[in-house]
């Protein structure tokens, strides 16, 4: 079914350019006007947006937004009421698409009486590509499963998936998503059921799967770990796109706040000269440049201090994801329907 033309955005028309010239859209994921009822609820009402080449995306939004039925429509489980999607340059149908996509489905149960490796061996065939032993065994590895694969590995009988804690299982799913190379990985809830070292573990398999330029969708109520990985974030609420956009685009450009006393004339103009936004009694706000890499804070308050400032107090002055989303959320609360 076409999908419905006063839903598209300028990104869709573009997007819609490229199909009409031949040049289908190659990003990771291009979605436009998705929309699926189950009988009388409008679950997803319209969605589009896309993930780029080597982008991480964060998806997020409150329980029964539509995040889970929006993946399956991206990745050809569930049909779409109407809607267009292009899956690394082909239609999601397309195997040859879905061959290179990793995904872990938020509620998955792997079959209980094989092995970790032997559950992993099963998706590289599945995927129909080769994966050497070794590397499958890295990939148990990196997600924490190690001794899984050691077992296996030296012919000691290794438990089976049946007797996995839940943390475990979902460790596994991980692996299953990333083991046969792919381009592009969907992680639906990656970590509800992991400890916070695992949680953690996860956060840097995903920024390691962008230093490859693998392209990362991230569903996750953990938003403290959306901000800390993600490049852009969409926001469903009630099966449409809330917001949407960069971290600094969402949260405004980060601010520094400072508490300075014994503050020279040299002293204000390296503060002028960094951007005070806000001046507070001893509090004074310094917005970050837009590409700082981590130096700005530590150079100004290393100037400040070698210009003979006392600097008592240094925090961030931005407000978090977590705080913009529940604003978003509570606004659209209030909107009728
Ligand atoms: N197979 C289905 N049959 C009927 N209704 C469904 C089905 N799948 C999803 N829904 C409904 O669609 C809506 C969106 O569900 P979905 O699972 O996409 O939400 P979600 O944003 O992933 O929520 P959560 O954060 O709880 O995982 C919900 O109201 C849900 O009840
Ligand atoms: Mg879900």
């Amino acid at each position: 079914m076409a999908p419905d033309s006063t839903a598209l955005g300028d990104g869709a028309v573009r997007a819609a350019a490229d199909l009409v010239a031949g040049l289908p859209p190659t990003a990771a994921v291009w979605c436009t006007g998705l929309r699926k009822r189950y009988g009388r609820h409008q679950a997803v009402d319209g969605v589009s947006f896309q993930v780029a080449r080597g982008e991480v995306l964060g998806l997020l939004g409150p329980n029964g937004a539509g995040k889970t039925t929006v993946i399956k429509m991206l990745l050809g489980l569930v049909r779409p009421d109407a809607g267009e999607v292009m899956l690394l340059g082909r239609p999601a149908s397309d195997p040859r698409a879905r061959v290179r996509v990793g995904y872990l489905p938020e509620l998955f149960r792997y079959q209980p009486w094989l092995t970790a490796t032997e559950v992993l061996a099963l998706h590289v065939r599945l995927a129909g590509v080769r994966v050497p032993a070794a590397e499958q065994r890295e990939c148990l590895a990196l997600v924490g499963l190690a001794d899984h694969a050691a077992d296996h590995a030296a012919g000691r009988a290794a438990d089976r998936v049946g007797g996995f804690s839940k943390g475990m299982q979902q460790r596994l799913g991980l692996a299953v998503a990333l083991v046969a190379r792919p381009e592009f990985v969907v992680l639906d809830e990656p970590t509800s059921a992991l400890d916070p070292l695992g949680r953690v573990d996860v956060r840097d398999l995903v920024l390691a799967l962008r230093a490859r330029g693998v392209a990362v969708l991230l569903n996750s109520h953990l938003i403290g770990e959306v901000e800390r990985v993600c490049d852009r974030v969409v926001i469903l609420d009630r099966g449409r796109v809330a917001a949407a956009g960069t971290l600094t685009e969402l949260l405004g450009q980060r601010e520094v706040r400072l508490e300075l006393t014994a503050v020279p004339p040299a002293a204000q103009a390296r503060l002028a000269a960094a951007g005070v936004v806000d001046i507070a009694g001893d509090w004074v706000t310094v917005a970050l440049p837009a590409d700082d890499d981590g130096t700005a804070v530590p150079d100004l308050v290393a100037d400040l201090v070698a210009l003979g400032v006392r600097v008592h107090a240094v925090e961030p002055g931005r407000i978090s994801l977590e705080e913009r989303l529940l604003g978003i959320l509570r606004t659209g609360a209030e909107e009728p329907r």
